[in-house]
């Protein structure tokens, strides 16, 4: 459905009209009254009340000189000629039909040396069949699919790492385990590359893995991908390092059959002085809303954001408009909810009591965050647990 000219948009008016109205489009899902993000694409009131005005009007085309000139689509690397690019060793058969688990691929980067990144850039060998992608880099000594073989597909059913080094804690709480691979870039349609700012950087150590996670889809005719991904290095190493971390909290979901309203609280403590960029809620069907808030050590507090209405298939990353500092003796919590009632149209089956796990049918309290730190400092244990609060606030 492109509304790219008039002459596409003109037959959507009165669907255009209601959807900026009830807010459903632009897609956006931050709470406007806390936090300001630099990627919010929510309307102002006064481009809403020209978008309606121009529907009630009969949705008239404007003089063709006043238009703004076509958007220009690259076609080729958005991030310029990337440094190394590292592709599929294999091309994964798409057949005809059905449905495909993820499928998992581990390509080595041959780094000899530490890699300071600057952009990274999934290109899809087959963009018909690539839903989406998850890209990650996997260093030497990480336990993450242990047991699988470099160029091989392989699905995996549990994404936690098998040997975790940091024992969970009762509630199942990780942070960040450094076992856990680093994203490179989250890949969907129309997504935009990862290029970080001058002094910014992500460390792939040498002799890392990138994983490829693709999920395909199928569209009526067998067919084949081998993608790839272009990296661009930093000219310098960074003033600050960046890497992306989750409070989560799986273990601790235990949802009823039909209950509408299931809550979990997570709450640690900063031990090293970070900055956070951005936040990346993550649930599944049943998830209806995500917040994070931090108590500084001065005593004052706030929420970054808060999604009251969070949407599975609207995995939103919110970059802040102002990166926070939060120094070491911060508290942040997160909070999450869920609806496994009849009344939420995602709920694949309100009668099933639900866990924590990796399948969309079963649930996750993932908060993501991109941080930015010093890079000197490695010892990656961003987060301990806060004194202990009653697991469910219901
Ligand atoms: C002012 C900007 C936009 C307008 C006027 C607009 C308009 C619309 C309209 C009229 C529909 C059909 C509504 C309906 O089914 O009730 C729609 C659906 C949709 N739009 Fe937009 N849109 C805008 C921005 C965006 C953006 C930025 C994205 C992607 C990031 C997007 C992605 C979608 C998708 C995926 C659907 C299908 C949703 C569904 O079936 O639930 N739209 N849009």
């Amino acid at each position: 459905m492109p509304l790219l000219t008039f002459e596409q948009a003109r037959p959507l008016a009165k669907a255009i009209r209601q959807a900026v109205l009830t807010k459903k489009m632009p897609p956006w899902f931050a709470d406007p009254s806390a936090g300001k993000f630099a990627n919010d694409r929510s309307l102002s009131p006064s481009d809403i009340a020209t978008l309606v005005s121009w529907a009630d009007s009969g949705a008239k085309e404007g003089a063709k000189k006043d238009a703004p000139k076509p958007v220009a689509f690259v076609d080729g690397w958005t991030i310029g000629t990337p440094d190394v690019v590292i592709e599929m060793s294999k091309a994964f058969s798409v057949p005809a039909s059905g449905t495909i688990n993820y499928q998992y691929l581990i390509v080595p980067t041959g780094f000899t040396e530490d890699k300071w990144i600057q952009a990274a850039e999934f290109r899809p060998g087959n963009p018909a069949v690539v839903h989406h992608s998850s890209i990650y880099s996997r260093e030497p000594d990480s336990s993450y699919a242990e047991g699988h073989a470099a160029g091989e597909f392989f699905e995996l059913d549990n994404e936690t790492p098998t040997t975790p080094r940091r024992r969970s804690t009762p509630l199942g709480r990780m942070f960040s385990a450094p076992d856990f691979p680093l994203h490179l870039q989250v890949f969907v349609p129309g997504g935009d590359a990862v290029v970080l700012p001058e002094g910014k950087a992500r460390l792939v150590k040498a002799g890392s893995d990138v994983i490829f996670q693709v999920h395909y889809t199928t569209n009526g005719k067998p067919t084949l991908d081998k993608s790839r991904i272009g990296l661009v290095f930093a000219k310098k190493p960074p003033v600050e390092r960046i890497k992306t971390v989750r409070i989560q909290n799986g273990a601790a979901i235990k949802i009823a059959p039909g209950d509408p309203d299931f809550r979990l609280e997570s709450r640690v403590v900063v031990q090293h002085e970070l900055k956070v960029i951005a936040l990346q809620p993550h649930m599944h069907y049943r998830g209806r809303f995500f917040e994070y808030s931090v108590q500084y050590p001065s005593g004052e507090s706030e929420v970054l954001l808060r999604v009251p209405k969070y949407d599975f298939h609207w995995q939103q990353t919110y970059y802040l408009s102002e990166p926070r500092l939060l120094p070491k003796g911060t508290i942040l919590t997160v909070k999450a909810g869920w609806d496994n009632s009849a009344n939420n149209p995602r709920n694949p089956d309100p009668k099933a009591p639900v866990k924590g796990g990796p399948q969309s049918w079963d649930e996750m309290m993932a908060g993501f965050m991109e941080i930015a730190f010093d890079p000197a400092y490695t010892s990656m244990d961003f987060f301990r647990d806060a004194p202990v609060q009653a697991a469910s606030t219901k």
